[in-house]
């Protein structure tokens, strides 16, 4: 079965509602003839609103970049997947290292995202990754068994499929220092044979994405491997030009 690719811009927090607004009017006009990749960017949450009205009718879809697990309550400083999809975000990372990392978010509260994300309409795409201490000791399958099993617990095998994951070396974020390709084709193997593990037939429509320092000049060696079904991007995101060209590479 062929996955369609899947490239996605995580801006983090960068970009006010003014600057968000240049940054895809450079961006849609690039994109638009990029037939049979799926794009998405994950702006703040202030420009989700009006990236969404930028984006309608084109191949862009908006994401979130967090989400509470909760409907509502008294979570003070958090937003709600049925807040994100009254605004039409069309999906949410969820378990970025960032957040893992500098925020606290636990593969517990993960596993409780991913179904409150799909109950709102939301496309889940959880983030999974090693650090490198954990790569050194040989741990980089353990960890990546601990993640994708916990915070796909709760998906029943039927919509494990529509689940996308992005593998992201914690050591290859931000860092200039992309993974090999073969490394960032044997650990996305990997998650996908824990996705077989559950269900063979979801394995095969999951799509798995490589992020950690992805450029246009690294991006079509990674998305030619065989596992690879597109990238997570950063920092290259920012910019409209190199964001295009990354999509360019994912053409079929
Ligand atoms: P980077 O970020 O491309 O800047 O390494 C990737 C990510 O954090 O998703």
């Amino acid at each position: 079965m062929s996955r369609v690719p899947l490239i996605a811009g995580n801006w983090k927090m960068h970009k006010t509602i003014a600057e968000a607004e240049a940054l895809i009017q450079a961006l849609l006009p690039r994109v638009s003839a990029a037939d049979g990749v799926d794009v998405a960017i994950c702006p703040p949450f202030t420009t989700l609103q009006a990236m969404v009205d930028s984006a309608r009718g084109s191949r862009v879809a908006v994401w979130a970049q967090n989400m509470h697990q909760a409907q509502e309550g008294a979570f003070t400083g958090e937003v709600s997947a049925p807040m994100l999809s009254e605004l039409d975000v069309a999906g949410v990372l969820l378990g970025h290292s960032e957040r893992r990392e500098l925020f606290g978010e636990t593969d517990r509260a993960l596993a409780q995202k991913v179904p409150a994300a799909f109950a709102a309409g939301l496309l889940p795409v959880l983030c999974v990754g090693e650090t490198e201490d954990e790569r050194e000791r040989g741990d980089t399958e353990r960890k990546l068994r601990h993640q994708v099993q916990e915070d796909l617990a709760r998906i029943d095998p039927g919509q494990l499929g529509d689940v996308v994951i992005a593998y992201e070396p914690i050591w290859a974020i931000g860092t200039g220092q992309t993974a090999t390709v073969e490394q960032a084709q044997e650990a996305i193997a990997f998650v996908r044979a824990l996705v077989a593990d559950r269900s063979p037939q979801a394995a095969e429509r999951t799509r798995i994405l490589y992020g950690g320092s992805v450029k246009p000049d690294s991006a079509a060696e990674l998305l030619g491997m065989p596992d690879i079904d597109g990238a997570l991007v950063g920092g290259a995101s920012l910019d409209a030009e190199a964001m295009a060209a990354i999509v360019a590479a994912a053409i079929p």
